[in-house]
């Protein structure tokens, strides 16, 4: 068998596994418009760094929001997570701001390995036209403005004013270090009643410290939930 026909036959049986989540999900949240998550989902297809249904549980808490809202992503790589939230946005003043340098930063040797091997596959060193091109693809221009810096410059000059933003996910270096100063650097942006995301939430990444650290210094009211290694909570 050819290689075409090997992966004509893999796109298809993902098209299958996302109709089938997609259906699910139409089950159990009727009030989403799962079409605009099936679009960007199929679009990612073997580039996406997590499961369908932490991806679904984005989807939902993007559309959640109200009307007009502001999200700060930090990490954004080449924008499937970026086009996940920015597509559940709603309202012609709806706002994300996608932060990352685009060159696979980690303090973890093992992580920066992992994105040399990506690099190679993508054939650059940069994910910042890759990014572009898959805003541009959904329409997303006017809605997501790149910000290619690392993360604590980004929030020393950042555009918006404190308690504006209404979500946050951080998704960057997964160290604890970097974690804990990408939350004292940006949860100031966040409203009160807001909500924060982290993903890979798991204990090979110092990340389940860095949250156990801000839960102790009573950073968040409550947990808005689960799935895979996304977690969310509502900030106090
Ligand atoms: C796990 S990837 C993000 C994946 C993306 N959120 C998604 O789900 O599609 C982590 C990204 O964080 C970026 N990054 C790491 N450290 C950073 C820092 N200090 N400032 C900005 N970006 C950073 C890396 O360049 C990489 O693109």
């Amino acid at each position: 068998m050819g290689l075409k026909t090997l992966l004509g036959i893999k796109k298809y049986k993902w098209k299958r596994t996302i109709k089938k989540f997609v259906s699910r999900m139409e089950v159990l949240f009727p009030k989403y418009q799962w079409n605009d998550f099936y679009q960007v989902a199929e679009h990612f297809w073997r580039r996406g760094m997590s499961s369908l249904s932490e991806r679904a549980f984005l989807f939902r808490l993007s559309r959640d929001l109200q009307d007009n809202a502001k999200i700060v992503e930090i990490g954004s790589w080449i924008g499937e997570s970026t086009c996940i939230l920015a597509s559940g946005l709603k309202g012609t003043q709806a706002k994300m701001y996608a932060i990352d340098t685009f060159k696979g930063d980690a303090s973890d040797y093992s992580a920066r390995d992992r994105y040399k091997k990506r690099f190679s596959k993508l054939r650059t060193d940069n994910t910042k036209d890759i990014f572009d091109r898959n805003i541009t693809h959904f329409n997303l221009k006017l809605r997501v403005t790149a910000i290619a810096a690392d993360s604590l410059t980004a929030a020393k000059g950042f555009c918006e004013s404190p308690n504006s933003i209404d979500l946050l996910f951080i998704d960057g270096d997964h160290s604890e270090t970097a974690t804990r100063n990408d939350i004292e650097a940006w949860l100031l942006y966040v409203k009160r009643g807001g909500i924060v995301i982290f993903h890979d939430f798991t204990s090979n990444h110092g990340v389940p410290q860095a949250i156990w650290w801000a839960i102790k210094r009573s950073y968040f009211s409550d947990l808005v939930g689960v799935y895979g290694t996304t977690i969310a909570f509502r900030v106090y």
